[in-house]
Order: structure tokens, then C-alpha cells, then sequence
């Protein structure tokens, strides 16, 4: 299959980069994160969560910094409901999209939202039909889908069956996600060819956890497939809270540099995500580990020694 000439990507790194952070990132700083990123001209920023401050403290401050932001016209901003209480404050927040999010593997169920994967679509049920009656899009996210820390392999059937769940839940979109950075090309092209059967092609998404090095070429086996949603965390932060030794999303200054190279449209400027990825790394005292972005960053500071 040719590859797309455009992909959307989504900058993940204001709740998924974040929400792991030990330290309390003030609200300030997400703020002017989400700005420097919107300004970069991502088309779809997944901004905060409304879950419980118990489980992710690091995201308690979701109205705050959905209040604060200044917000591209047209740009969709994401937040993360896993229950009508999380969806009302999604709604109070102006949120343009919710974010369900379930998992292939019922071990990682329980550990991440504490309820079976048959419950947890119990719990989305009104959350997605409130969305659709007040006209907020609504994301599926499928965690564990190349592979589980608890129960390791995940059958690709799983994962088929979660996407048919999100989709007769009427998802707008659904990610299908790497969220222990496990997978390898061969096998994201079998999830992929499977869950293109049963959801369409266009409104399925790849989310990368770089864990083992191999985001890049999952993407790229992905673009194979024709998939053109990808995640992206800015300065490559993150890692799951409930995935022990995951490291964060692909680095978005890497997923741009390849598609730039590729000649894939993403409308997003390289050069402003890569100071956005130097801003937050400095903010919060943590080393950026976009491979781009640091070259890009040493070649810049090497020009200005020159001139
Ligand atoms: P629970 O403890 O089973 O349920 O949590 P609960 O209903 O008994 O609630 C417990 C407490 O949380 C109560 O407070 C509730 O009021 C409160 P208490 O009475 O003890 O004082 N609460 C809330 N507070 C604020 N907002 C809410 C909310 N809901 C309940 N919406 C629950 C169940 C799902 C709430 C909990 O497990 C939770 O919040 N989990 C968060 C999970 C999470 O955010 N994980 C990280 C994001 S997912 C991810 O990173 C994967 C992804 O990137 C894709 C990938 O890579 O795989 C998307
Ligand atoms: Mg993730």
C-alpha cells in the first residue's frame, strides 16, 4: 500500500509525557507547554485527565490548565475520562474530545482503572452516549495491544475485540496502543491488518512507547498499513504509572524528522517543537531524550558560536 501523503499527528506529552512526573509540574508550566505546542501547529493535543488525583496526582489540575490555555482555532484538545464523573469535568472544561481507555489485557485493566475489561465498557457506555448528546468527539484507546508487563502476550484477537467494543460504543477515533514499547514491525502490521476489518482504516491510530527502541520502525510499518493518526510526545517524555520500566511515547521531534523526510504533510513546525522539547526538559529538570531534538538543538547552538 502506498504511504499517506499526510498524517495527523497527536502531541501527547502534556498528559501522557506528564502524568508520570514524580514531582508536581506546576500549572504554569503545563500551561505555557500546551501554548508553545499549539503554536507549533499541531492539529490535536491531548491536553489532561480527569481521573482520580488519588491514582495520577500529576494530572489533578485538569480544569486549571484546560482554563488557562490559549486555544488554535480549529485544534482539537483531548482530555481523558474513565467515568461520568471524569466526562462531567471534561465537559465543564470545554474539552473538544474525551478519551476512553481500555486495555487487551485484563490483567492491565485491573492495575490501570481497577475493573475487568467487560466493566470497564459498562463504564464507558454512558460516558460515550453523553459525549455524542453534547457533540464531544470520543477517542478509544486500546493499552497493551503489542504486548502486556503482566500477562505478556496479547492475542491480536484481543485487541479486535476491544476495537468492536469501542466502535459499537461509537468512538470516533481509536488508538491502538504500544504502551509498554514491545512490539516489532511483524507484528504491528498483523494488529493493524486485523483491526482495519472491523474499524476503518483512517480513524485508527498508532500510539508508540519507545521502551525497546523500536517506535520508529513501528510507525513507519504502520504508515505500511496506511494508518495516518500517530502519537507523539514532545522531548520523548513519559512513561506509564502502571507499566513498570515503560519509557515514554516516540519522541515527536523524531516522528516529524522522519516525515519530513518521507515527504508526509503533518502541518507541524519542526523547529518550534524542538524548542517546546528544550523548554520542558529545562522546566522540569529531565533530559530530553528526542534524538532530533537534541541534534537539531546542538546544531543551533553551534551555529550561534559561529556567527
Ligand atoms: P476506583 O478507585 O476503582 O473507583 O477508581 P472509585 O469510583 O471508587 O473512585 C476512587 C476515588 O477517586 C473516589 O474518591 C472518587 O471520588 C475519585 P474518594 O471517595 O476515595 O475520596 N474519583 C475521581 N476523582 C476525580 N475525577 C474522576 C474520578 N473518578 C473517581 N474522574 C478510576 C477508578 C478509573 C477512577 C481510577 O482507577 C483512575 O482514575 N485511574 C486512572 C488511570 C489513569 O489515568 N491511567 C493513566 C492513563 S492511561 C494511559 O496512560 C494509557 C494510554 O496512554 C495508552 C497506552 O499507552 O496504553 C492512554
Ligand atoms: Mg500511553
Amino acid at each position: 500500500m502506498a504511504l499517506p501523503t499526510a498524517v495527523k499527528i497527536v502531541e501527547v506529552g502534556p498528559r501522557d509525557g506528564l502524568q508520570n512526573e514524580k514531582e508536581f509540574v506546576p500549572t504554569a508550566t503545563k500551561i505555557e507547554l500546551i501554548n508553545r505546542l499549539s503554536a507549533a501547529g499541531f492539529p490535536n493535543i491531548e491536553a489532561a485527565s480527569f481521573v482520580s488525583p488519588k491514582w495520577v496526582p500529576q494530572m489533578a489540575d485538569g480544569a486549571e490548565v484546560m482554563a488557562g490555555i490559549e486555544r488554535r482555532s480549529g485544534a482539537i484538545y483531548s482530555v481523558l475520562t474513565p467515568n461520568m464523573r471524569g466526562f462531567e469535568g471534561a465537559l465543564a472544561a470545554r474539552a473538544d474530545e474525551i478519551v476512553i481507555f481500555g486495555a487487551a489485557s485484563e490483567a492491565f485493566s485491573q492495575k490501570n482503572i481497577n475493573c475487568s475489561i467487560a466493566e470497564s465498557i459498562e463504564r464507558f457506555a454512558p460516558v460515550a452516549q453523553a459525549a455524542k448528546e453534547h457533540g464531544v468527539r470520543i477517542r478509544g484507546s486500546v493499552s497493551c495491544a503489542l504486548g502486556c508487563p503482566y500477562q505478556g502476550e496479547v492475542p491480536v484477537a484481543s485487541v479486535v475485540d476491544v476495537v468492536e467494543r469501542f466502535a459499537a460504543l461509537g468512538c470516533d477515533e481509536i488508538d491502538i496502543a504500544d504502551t509498554i514499547g514491545v512490539g516489532t514491525a511483524k507484528r504491528v502490521h498483523e494488529v493493524f491488518e486485523a483491526v482495519t476489518k472491523v474499524f476503518p482504516r483512517e480513524r485508527l491510530s498508532g500510539h508508540f512507547h519507545d521502551t525497546y527502541g523500536q517506535a520508529l520502525a513501528n510507525i513507519y510499518a504502520a504508515l505500511e498499513e496506511g494508518i495516518a493518526i500517530f502519537h507523539a510526545s514532545v522531548a520523548g517524555l513519559g512513561g506509564c504509572p502502571y507499566a513498570k520500566g515503560a519509557t515514554g511515547n516516540v519522541a515527536t521531534e523524531d516522528v516529524l524528522y522522519l516525515m519530513n523526510g518521507l515527504g508526509i504533510q503533518t502541518g507541524v513546525d519542526l523547529n518550534q517543537v524542538v524548542a517546546a522539547g528544550d523548554f520542558i526538559s529545562n522546566a522540569i529538570g529531565r533530559a530530553n531524550v528526542s534524538r532530533a531534538g537534541k541534534a537539531l538543538l546542538a546544531k543551533a547552538r553551534s551555529e550561534a558560536a559561529c556567527s
